[in-house]
Order: C-alpha cells, then sequence, then structure tokens
C-alpha cells in the first residue's frame, strides 16, 4: 500500500488560503480523490504529519478527513488507517461533491433533494445486516399496514424530541413520503363532510397539490407573506395543508397568532391541518419550531419522511394521525400497496435507536449549515443587493425577481451550471409571483462563485436593488 506524505497534500491542494482552512482541506481532498490525482486504496499521512506538513491545526484535519469518511470518500482501516476509497466502485451518478456541468444523472436533483454524497452508506448496510439477522420469519410475510411496530416505536421516541410534539408509537403510520401520505389523507378528505376542498398554501410545491387533486380534492390556495399563511379570512374547507416549521418554498416561519388562529379555524370547522413537516429536523441557527401539532393532536395530522434527512430514493415517511383519522388512513394504506417493506423499515428503526441516524442528522445539519453560510457570505460580498428570503432552515432558498424574464435566464443558467433550480412563478397560483428557487444544499466550491455570479446578474436584469 502506498503512504502518501504530507508533501503530497501540499501538491494537491495547493496554497492554503487565509480563510476557512476546514472547506479548503475538505473540497480541495474530495476533488482529488474524484480526479484521481490521490489514487485509489494509498494511506493518508497521520492527522498529526499532515497538519504539520499544511501547517493547519490537528483537529482541521480530523474533522475533514472525518467527514470524507462519512461521505465514502475516504475509508477507515484497522490500526486507524485512512485511505483512498475506490470511486470505481461507486455506482454511476454517485460520484461525490459538489453537482460538476455536464455530468448525466439518472434524473435532475430537485432543489429539495439532499446531497447524496452525505447518505449514511456504511451505517445503512450495517443496519440492513443487523435488522435482517433479527426479523423473524413470521415479519417476513405481508406486513401490518400501519408499519412496523419497531420503527413506529422509535419514530415516536425520535419525534417527541425533535419536534417536541406527543407522539405513541399506536399514532404513527407508515408510508412511502409525504406524497403517499397526502395522496391517502385526501382519499380519506374526500369521503368526508365538507368533501372536496382543502386549503394550500400559495406559493406551494407543485407536487403537494399535485397529489391533492390527484385524489379528487379542490384546492383553494390562500396567500403566504413574510409570517406565513394569512389566517384572516380563510375559506370553508375540509382541512389544510401548511409547512408550518420552514414555508416551502419562501422559507419562513408561521408566527405564533397565526398557528393560535389556524387551530381555532380547524376546530370551530372540525376540521383537519396536515402539517407537512417535509425539512424541520434542518434548522441552522436554533431549534426548530416545535410541531403544530403540539397544540392540537386531536386536529393535526403531522407528516415526515427521510427525503430531506437521508435521501428520497428510500420512499419511507410517517403520519402522525389524529385517532379521528388513523383507522381510515391505515385501510387507505391497506388499499393502495398493502404496507411498506418490512426490512426497509427494520433498518431504518435500527438506524434509530442505534443513534447513527441522530449521528447523521447531526452532521447533515452542520455541513448543510456550513455551506449555506458560505453562499450567504459570498453574496453579501459580492451581490449584496440579491434578494434572499427565509429563515436559517432547510436544503433550498429563494430569491425574488419580479421580472419573468429574469426568473427564466436565472433558471437555465443555474441548471447549466449543475444546480438544482425551479422558477417561484412554478409554485404559485397568482401571476406576480416570480423568483428562483435555488437547491442552495448542493452548492459547494467552484459552483459557489457561479452561483453568485448568476444571481447577481438576474438581479441586475430584473432591477432589483439597483
Ligand atoms: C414541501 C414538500 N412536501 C413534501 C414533499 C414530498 O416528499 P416525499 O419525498 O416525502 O414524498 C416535498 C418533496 O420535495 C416537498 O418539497
Amino acid at each position: 500500500m502506498r503512504r502518501l506524505e504530507p508533501e503530497d497534500l501540499v501538491l494537491v491542494l495547493g496554497a492554503r488560503p487565509p480563510s476557512d482552512v476546514g472547506a479548503w482541506l475538505r473540497d480541495g481532498l474530495r476533488d482529488a480523490v474524484a480526479s484521481g490525482r490521490l489514487e485509489a486504496g494509498a494511506a493518508l499521512p497521520s492527522s498529526r504529519s499532515a497538519a504539520a506538513g499544511l501547517g493547519v491545526a490537528r483537529g482541521t484535519v480530523a474533522a475533514a478527513v472525518d467527514e470524507l469518511v462519512g461521505e465514502g470518500v475516504l475509508e477507515s482501516r484497522p490500526r486507524s488507517s485512512v485511505v483512498v476509497a475506490d470511486l470505481a466502485l461507486r455506482p454511476r451518478g454517485t460520484a461525490p461533491g459538489p453537482a460538476r456541468p455536464g455530468v448525466a444523472t439518472e434524473r435532475p436533483a430537485s432543489v429539495g433533494s439532499p446531497d447524496p454524497g452525505l447518505f449514511p452508506r456504511a451505517a445503512w448496510a450495517r443496519a440492513v445486516r443487523d435488522a435482517m439477522r433479527e426479523l423473524l420469519d413470521a415479519e417476513l410475510g405481508y406486513p401490518d399496514p400501519q408499519g412496523l411496530l419497531v420503527l413506529r416505536e422509535a419514530l415516536a421516541g425520535h419525534l417527541r424530541t425533535a419536534r417536541a410534539a406527543p407522539v405513541e408509537a399506536e399514532d404513527v403510520v407508515i408510508v412511502s413520503g409525504v406524497a403517499q401520505a397526502l395522496a391517502l389523507l385526501g382519499q380519506v378528505l374526500a369521503g368526508g363532510d365538507p368533501a372536496g376542498r382543502v386549503v394550500v398554501e400559495d406559493p406551494a410545491s407543485p407536487g403537494v397539490v399535485e397529489q391533492l387533486r390527484g385524489a379528487g380534492l379542490d384546492v383553494v390556495p390562500v396567500p403566504v407573506d413574510e409570517r406565513g399563511l394569512r389566517t384572516d379570512g380563510l375559506p370553508d374547507a375540509a382541512a389544510a395543508v401548511v409547512t408550518p416549521a420552514h414555508q416551502f418554498p419562501l422559507g419562513v416561519v408561521l408566527a405564533p397568532d397565526r398557528r393560535r388562529e389556524l387551530v381555532a379555524w380547524a376546530r370551530d370547522g372540525d376540521r383537519l391541518l396536515l402539517e407537512d413537516d417535509y425539512d424541520a429536523e434542518l434548522r441552522y441557527d436554533r431549534q426548530p419550531v416545535g410541531a403544530l401539532r403540539g397544540l392540537a393532536p386531536e386536529r393535526v395530522a403531522l407528516l415526515g419522511s427521510v427525503s430531506k434527512l437521508l435521501s428520497p430514493a428510500l420512499r419511507l415517511g410517517w403520519v402522525v394521525a389524529p385517532p379521528g383519522v388513523r383507522d381510515a388512513l391505515v385501510d387507505a394504506k391497506r388499499r393502495a400497496d398493502l404496507g411498506c417493506s418490512v426490512p426497509e423499515q427494520a433498518a431504518f428503526a435500527r438506524l434509530i435507536a442505534d443513534g447513527a441516524y441522530a449521528r447523521h442528522l447531526r452532521r447533515a445539519r452542520l455541513t448543510y449549515q456550513r455551506r449555506r453560510g458560505l453562499l450567504l457570505d459570498a453574496l453579501a460580498r459580492d451581490a449584496p443587493h440579491v434578494p434572499v428570503e427565509g429563515v436559517a432552515a432547510g436544503l433550498h432558498l429563494v430569491v425574488r425577481l419580479p421580472d419573468g424574464d429574469a426568473e427564466a435566464r436565472a433558471v437555465s443558467a443555474l441548471r447549466a451550471a449543475g444546480v438544482p433550480a425551479e422558477p417561484l412563478s412554478g409554485t404559485a397560483a397568482r401571476g406576480d409571483t416570480r423568483g428562483v428557487v435555488v437547491g442552495a444544499a448542493r452548492v459547494q466550491g467552484p459552483a459557489v462563485p457561479r452561483v453568485v455570479e448568476i444571481l447577481r446578474a438576474a438581479a441586475v436584469g430584473a432591477g432589483v436593488g439597483v
């Protein structure tokens, strides 16, 4: 096995920048592995000698190595040696690091998708293996359509702490993502009274609206402002779908008085609130606001999934259902597909129970917080007139551009640069809502100045802040 010297690292990394040495080290090493400049199987020098050779703190080297081991770019071997991973063994389309122009992926990434390079592959593989060892023969028949009890128990414990909401295992229904939760609850609502109408935020995720319409519901858009959904004069409807912790796409938080008004509206008319909690655990500046469900467990169905926190590829989510709809929801789930995959549910339960899920969430939060911070710092420095909206949370950010051409140009330039982007107008019922939704969680390294330049030019083109 070839052992790299500190000088080899100096060669591939180039000059040390004056600031943000951690990001320089991590991104430089990742690029060097992906491009083959550091060959697969080569062993890194000890963190002590690497730190001395590069002129950085030992902790900085250890943190960068730790993160790259988690991404699968480096591999930790027994007797504390760390080697360069063989990326050729990774499946196509999973090269680590920022999306690169011209690199084909199976499907374009959505603005809200997490960085697949952060997926805890080793921990997930361990969880699958352990789960398969423990599953009884009897559990390999058709599943309980409500979901595997060990997973419902593990999730109830996690959500009670993470979302400050009352959750018992008996309230939890396992589904294949928030999309299926909406489709199934939509079916339940379509048969209820007053049947057929559901309030949605304007703007909202087009996918959410599509699921509700697909279930036969009439969607009634209600505007969102900087304090979340407008609750004055809510129309009559059987339910409302809201994103209180982090509005999609505008990124605002539902104000406390509006939370109370929304719950009062639900109670007054025997209505259901569907709390789409899609990315609530990714708050960077403080603890996330507690779930709306905490205010009215009998009125609020809390919908969540692993799509933003682990990967949308798993198709695994949950509904914490009020007693009044739980049985109808389980029945709809049974009719739809007889229940979710037992081995995947068991593996996710293991991941939660052995602490690997919490460790992954901590690491993902830190990574996305740092990327978001670097992008916002660069915007503040080089394009201070670009109006970024929303709180420090989630995987995306929004820039308003009150000009249709500027919106279209920004979206296509970002996509051409390999950055997920959507027109804000595609999420809105009102014609005057324009701008760009950017998949900020994947923007790092050389993509940062490119994104800044695209947004700067778009804002100038739209006459914003100039
Ligand atoms: C606001 C919002 N809700 C729900 C979903 C659907 O998520 P899932 O993958 O859990 O079906 C998405 C997906 O992007 C989303 O952006």
